[in-house]
């Protein structure tokens, strides 16, 4: 068997130490947060949509960028307090102005298509964060945008920055029904090689993606930014033969690969725990993958030469891995 493609490209693991800069409320819930190098460097670039993996203590947590990516000289991120979550974004609210951070370089499940002839942008609740990435990036590069925007009415995070982007063709929705009525049009009315970008709740993305796709889009002309792979509850029982030892162990349904792994006292590097950040790659030697993460290619995911133990399983009864 080849070696599995994602072992030969950077992962989270190359991260770097930066310093909070800015913290500023957004509203009762959310909180914006700048980070720059400690030595005052411009930051690498990024593509517009892409993310970074933020480790706080025992937490870790991808969060989009929500500038344009051209010549960063901070990143800024803005973080919605989640008290259901697993405590990273606590964690987050509790950073101030002076303190150190560690996080990964950016990287994008997300990028606008260069050759696209319009970009409609859609984007609910605290998925405005990647899309004003893109709309910001849109505006700077001179490319056809719009953009569509659902929220609260006391919650329009970031309304100020898409208006002035958009000014009056902006079109904000306080209200399901009416975004839902108004989205049937758009999707109608858009110059032929306009591409469509969603983020927000997934029922959210799933409607829009479900009616664009009824109404007749390819496929390849949609795109939508998960924050977290849906895991989609326990899964069964299956069994991992570890090659370099010959250990056999079984996963049973309530524990993820990762989980099981640890609890023998195998550690796999790891960061997000969700599968987007792709630090938790293992190879595959035998076996189906029911891949759950968000990381992987589609090509990648056919290949079943690597799982993300994070959060995906064996399709079958049996996997065997490179460990
Ligand atoms: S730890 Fe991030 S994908 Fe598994």
């Amino acid at each position: 068997m080849t070696a599995i493609p994602v072992a030969m490209r950077p992962r989270v693991s190359k991260q770097m130490i930066l310093e909070v800069v800015d913290v500023r409320d957004l509203s009762p819930k959310v909180r914006s947060f700048s980070f720059a190098s400690i030595s005052g460097q411009q930051l690498p670039a990024f593509v517009p949509g892409s993310h970074i993996v933020v480790e706080l203590g025992s937490k870790s947590n991808s969060y989009s960028l929500t500038g344009s990516g051209q010549y960063p000289d901070a990143y800024t991120i803005s973080v919605a307090l989640a008290p259901e979550g697993n405590g990273g974004s606590k964690a987050m609210h509790q950073l101030q102005v002076g303190d150190s951070i560690k996080v990964s370089y950016p990287r994008s499940a997300f990028a606008p298509v260069a050759s696209a002839r319009h970009h409609l942008f859609i984007a609910a609740g605290i998925g405005i964060t990647p899309i004003l990435s893109h709309a910001r990036a849109a505006e700077e590069l001179g490319r056809s945008s719009s953009l569509m925007y659902v929220f609260r009415p006391t919650s329009g995070v970031h309304l100020q920055e898409c208006r002035s982007i958009y000014g009056t063709t902006l079109t904000e929705y306080t209200d399901r029904e009416s975004f839902n009525s108004s989205l049937r049009s758009a999707l109608l009315n858009q110059p032929i090689g306009t591409h469509l970008y969603v983020c927000g709740p997934a029922g959210f993305m799933s409607s829009v993606l479900r009616l664009a796709e009824e109404m007749g889009w390819p496929t390849e002309r949609l795109h939508s930014e998960h924050f977290e792979a849906d895991v989609q509850g326990p899964g069964k029982n299956f069994q991992v033969t570890l090659a370099q030892s010959g250990q056999t162990i079984t996963v049973p349904g309530t524990k993820s690969l990762l989980e099981a792994l640890e609890g023998i006292g195998i550690s796999v590097p790891n960061m997000c725990r969700k599968g987007v950040c792709g630090e938790c790659a293992v190879p595959v030697l035998k076996g189906r993958v029911e891949h759950r993460d968000l990381y992987l290619t589609d090509e990648e995911k056919a290949l079943h030469e690597t799982v993300m133990c994070c959060v995906s399983r064996a399709q079958e009864q049996e996997l065997e891995l490179d460990l």
